[in-house]
Order: structure tokens, then C-alpha cells, then sequence
């Protein structure tokens, strides 16, 4: 008898297996030109570098552990990734960086589809290698899992022809972001395919992917071309100033509704997929908090960066009070979940995990 390891097909059936990532040894990297792009021009991390305050990662892994102990109480095999050295430089033939980045979040880096894990390209130089931290358990799946697809999209180049010159200014101001991410004018140029898996929502047969800071044309051109059985749309969320990783955006909780960022809302010519498929999709409740914690890259829109358990339960930061009160009106069963000292660590909910196994199989939700 064969054993069927992975299987996630969407954002949203019954969880049955997942990876929560680690805050060890996690790292503020040094900069470089995607990260700068991306760094908020107020932010408390402009200029510093380095190993993260020890204290920090201990609160976060605390927290994640927490989270993990609390899914494997409800029945989800939970796996963690194993650390590799973040301390260490990295150099390649085109580019070098004096440190890495961490084993947070796994959601940026694999992409489950049906039976494959997907490494993405990533587009940072101080995440080429993240996938080490998780090849111990790829690793095990293979020997496992017979049917289990370990893919790996071609490592990009990362030279300085990868970015935007303009967008390494120091002060750009985010009025000029808005218009830029208006024009699709994005830090990563189109010089060659670039991903990371965050920016991709699965729907069954459809895949949905954000273009932006992280991901580029020829990324999701990649996709299209590596999965010629599913559909790939590209969509695009003009009120953000950093657009990178979907998953505090647009989040789908089941068939027929998704959540969208009242302040980076899907364009009317991007609807038509879900419009024509009576599929809802309702402005996410603000979040409760005015700022991130510190020395964070995410916004305060880890709100709404919820992991679905099943169509009917959600866990949400445990501070998030309106969010929680949506989703209760919305019908779902709210399991809490105290997340928000380990933001800093690359993202919330859905952005520290990665799926392995949810049940169900590869739906049309888009006929
Ligand atoms: N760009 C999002 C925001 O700041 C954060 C997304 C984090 N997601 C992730 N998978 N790391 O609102």
C-alpha cells in the first residue's frame, strides 16, 4: 500500500498536515536591492543589520511552538524545518551578501500544488539558499511518499539587472509607490523568471498570483508553463506601496468568498473570474492594531493573514479583535491564536505555515 504524504490543493479544505516555521537564528540581513525596495522608508530597521535580539527569537519560537502544539492537539500532523546557519555569507558567482535570512516564514519559499512541493526562486539574495531549511523534510517525504513530486524552479542570477535602479533611492515617498505599483513599475525587473510562493493562492484548477515587488512576469509565465494543467491568473492590487506576498491582501476562507484589503482592492477588470462564478468577495475588517511591532517588515495587515483550517474554522491573531468578529459573522468558527511577537519574523498565520496535506482533490471552482 502506498502512503499519500502531500495533497493541498487550495487555501481552504480539511488540514491534515502542515509545517510551522522556527524563529532560530533568524536574521535582519544587510541590504541589498530587493530588500531595500521593500523595507518601509519609516521603518526602525532602515540601516541595521544582524542577528536578531536573542530574546526576540526566543518570544517568537515560544509563540510558534504554541501554534504548533495547538494544531497537533486538533488532530494536524505539524513538521518544523531544521535551521541552517543564517550567520553565514553568501556568495555565487554574480552576487554576495554577508548573511542569510531565517526558517520564517515556509510560505514564501514552498508552494504545495496536488502531490508537488515547489521550491520557488525566491528574489532576495538573502534567501537563495532558504530551502535548505526545509530539505530535511522534503527529503523525508520522497523516501516516504512515492508519489510525492519535489520540484525546484531554476535558482535566478540575482545580478544587478534583476532590479530598478530608481528604486534604491532612499527616499522615494509613497505617493510615487502608489503610482508606480499603478504602472506595474516594480523593483524586480524582467530580466529573468522570479517567484516567491507566497504571491500564488491555489483554487483547485486555478492559481491565482500576485505581480509585484517579488514576483515578475516571467515568474508567472514560469508557472503557467510548469503547470499546463491548471489555469494561472495574474492579478495586481494597485493601493499597495510594497506588494510583496498575496496572503495579507486577498484571502480566500472558502468556496464562494474571499476577504480582499479594503485599501488594496482587486480591480474591476481582474473580477470577471470570480464575478461570473457568484464567488463573494468582502473587505476585510481593519486591523486592530495602528503599527507593527518592531522591526517588522510586514504591515499592520497581518490581520488578516489567517490560516483556514477548514470551511468552517479559522485561526486569527488572538489581538485582532475585529478581524475575529468578521469571521464570526461570516459563520466560521474563530480558534485564537497569539501570534504577534513573532510578526517580525517574516509574516502572521497563513505566512508561517505551509501546507503538506489538506483532504479533497483538485477542484473547478472557476467552470
Ligand atoms: N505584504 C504584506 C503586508 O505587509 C505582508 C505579507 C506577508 N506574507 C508572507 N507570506 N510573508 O501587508
Amino acid at each position: 500500500m502506498t502512503k499519500t504524504i502531500v495533497n493541498s490543493w487550495n487555501e481552504w479544505d480539511p488540514l491534515r498536515h502542515v509545517i510551522v516555521g522556527r524563529a532560530d537564528d533568524c536574521h535582519i540581513p544587510p541590504e541589498e536591492p530587493a530588500l531595500d525596495a521593500k523595507v518601509p522608508e519609516d521603518s526602525d530597521m532602515r540601516g541595521q543589520w544582524g542577528r536578531r535580539p536573542q530574546e526576540t527569537i526566543d518570544r517568537a519560537n515560544e509563540l510558534l511552538d504554541n501554534f504548533a502544539s495547538l494544531l497537533t492537539k486538533r488532530g494536524i500532523r505539524v513538521d518544523r524545518p531544521t535551521s541552517i546557519d543564517h550567520s553565514k555569507p553568501v556568495t555565487t558567482p554574480d552576487f554576495h551578501t554577508d548573511s542569510q535570512f531565517g526558517c520564517m516564514p515556509p510560505r514564501d519559499v514552498l508552494l504545495t500544488v496536488g502531490a508537488e512541493i515547489l521550491e520557488a526562486t525566491m528574489s532576495y539574495r538573502c534567501r537563495w539558499f532558504e530551502y535548505l531549511n526545509y530539505r530535511p523534510l522534503l527529503q523525508r517525504y520522497w523516501e516516504e511518499d512515492p508519489n510525492f513530486r519535489h520540484e525546484a524552479a531554476p535558482k535566478p542570477r540575482l545580478t544587478d539587472a534583476d532590479y530598478h535602479p530608481d528604486y534604491l533611492s532612499e527616499k522615494i515617498g509613497v505617493a510615487q509607490r502608489l503610482k508606480w505599483a499603478e504602472e506595474k513599475h516594480f523593483v524586480t525587473t524582467e530580466e529573468e523568471p522570479l517567484f516567491d510562493a507566497a504571491d500564488v493562492l491555489r483554487f483547485g484548477r486555478d492559481l491565482v498570483v500576485q505581480h509585484g515587488f517579488t514576483t515578475n512576469l516571467k515568474g508567472i509565465e514560469w508557472l503557467r508553463r510548469h503547470f499546463p494543467d491548471h489555469r494561472v491568473h495574474t492579478v495586481n492590487f494597485p493601493g499597495d506601496p510594497y506588494p510583496i506576498h498575496i496572503d495579507a491582501t486577498f484571502t480566500p476562507l472558502r468556496p464562494g468568498l474571499i476577504l480582499n484589503n479594503p485599501q488594496r482592492r482587486l480591480p474591476d477588470d481582474q473580477r470577471k473570474l470570480f464575478n461570473d462564478n457568484d464567488w463573494e468577495i468582502v473587505d476585510a475588517a481593519q486591523p486592530a492594531h495602528n503599527t507593527p511591532p518592531p522591526l517588522c517588515y510586514s504591515s499592520t495587515w497581518l490581520s488578516m493573514n489567517v490560516l483556514v483550517l477548514d470551511p468552517k474554522t479559522v485561526c486569527v491573531e488572538a489581538s485582532e479583535v475585529y478581524q475575529m468578529e468578521q469571521m464570526d459573522k461570516l459563520g466560521m468558527e474563530v480558534v485564537p491564536v497569539e501570534l504577534r511577537d513573532a510578526y517580525a519574523f517574516g509574516g502572521g498565520l497563513h505566512c508561517c505555515t505551509a501546507d503538506v496535506y489538506r483532504e479533497g482533490g483538485c477542484e473547478d471552482y472557476f467552470p
